[in-house]
């Protein structure tokens, strides 16, 4: 059984979507709690009301990012993750954070990556004339938003999309491509190898070199 700890900021549509896949599927994990660093996160009332233990670490409270993440870290750690989800997570992590969870932290980035790290990123995508578009789930390293990939999901830009229109649309493909990601870490499925992400078959034995 793998403990899961899901880190939000807002309103928490894909931890939602992971919290409603693990119930649904029943898959050999938990959520072991859903922690925010703003109070105010939509997320949190979703999460209380399934039972699931919540935490807040108010991001305002702290003066430099290092002391912010010691504590979101010492806060993570009480519940002894095998996984950590971000999932709205928009806060930069120190390289000591993202090391300490190194290999089981997953984040969901809305664009194909390596197109568009960062912010606006439906923005960026309509500036840049895509005629696609989408999300990507990969692991956490030191570089902001260039891990690992795990998987993407792709939509075409149409004509007449504006940022609305596409964030709108992607988060629908998002809410069933982080579960799957989610799902494969979970199953001892992914292998990440000189950089990249190898996914195994299910019952392959897992040894990563
Ligand atoms: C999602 O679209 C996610 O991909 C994006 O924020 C939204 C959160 O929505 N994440 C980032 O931009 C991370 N850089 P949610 O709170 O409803 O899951």
């Amino acid at each position: 059984m793998k403990n899961i700890v899901i880190l939000i900021s807002g309103r928490g549509s894909n931890m939602e979507a992971v919290v409603r896949a693990l119930d649904a599927e029943g898959w050999p994990a938990r959520i072991a709690a859903v922690i925010s660093n703003k109070p105010e996160a939509g997320g949190l009332a979703f999460a209380q009301a399934r039972g699931i233990p919540t935490a807040v670490v108010p991001s305002k409270s702290f003066a430099t990012r290092a002391e912010f993440d010691a504590k979101l870290q010492e806060t993570i750690d009480v519940f002894e993750p095998d996984l950590v989800v971000l999932a709205g997570f928009m806060r930069i992590l120190t390289a000591p954070f993202v090391e300490h969870y190194a290999g089981r932290m997953l984040n969901i980035h809305p664009s194909l990556l390596p197109l568009f790290p960062g912010l606006h990123t439906h923005q960026q995508a309509l500036d840049a004339g895509c005629t696609e578009h989408g999300a990507t789930v990969h692991f956490v390293t030191a570089e902001l938003d260039h891990g690992p990939a795990v998987l993407q999901a792709r939509i075409p830009v149409l004509p007449g999309d504006t940022e609305a229109t596409l964030a709108t649309r992607l988060l629908v493909e998002e809410h069933k491509l982080y579960p799957r990601a989610v799902r494969l870490f979970v199953e001892d499925r992914l292998v990440v190898e000189n950089g990249a992400v190898r996914i195994v078959e299910p019952g392959f034995d897992a040894i990563s070199i």
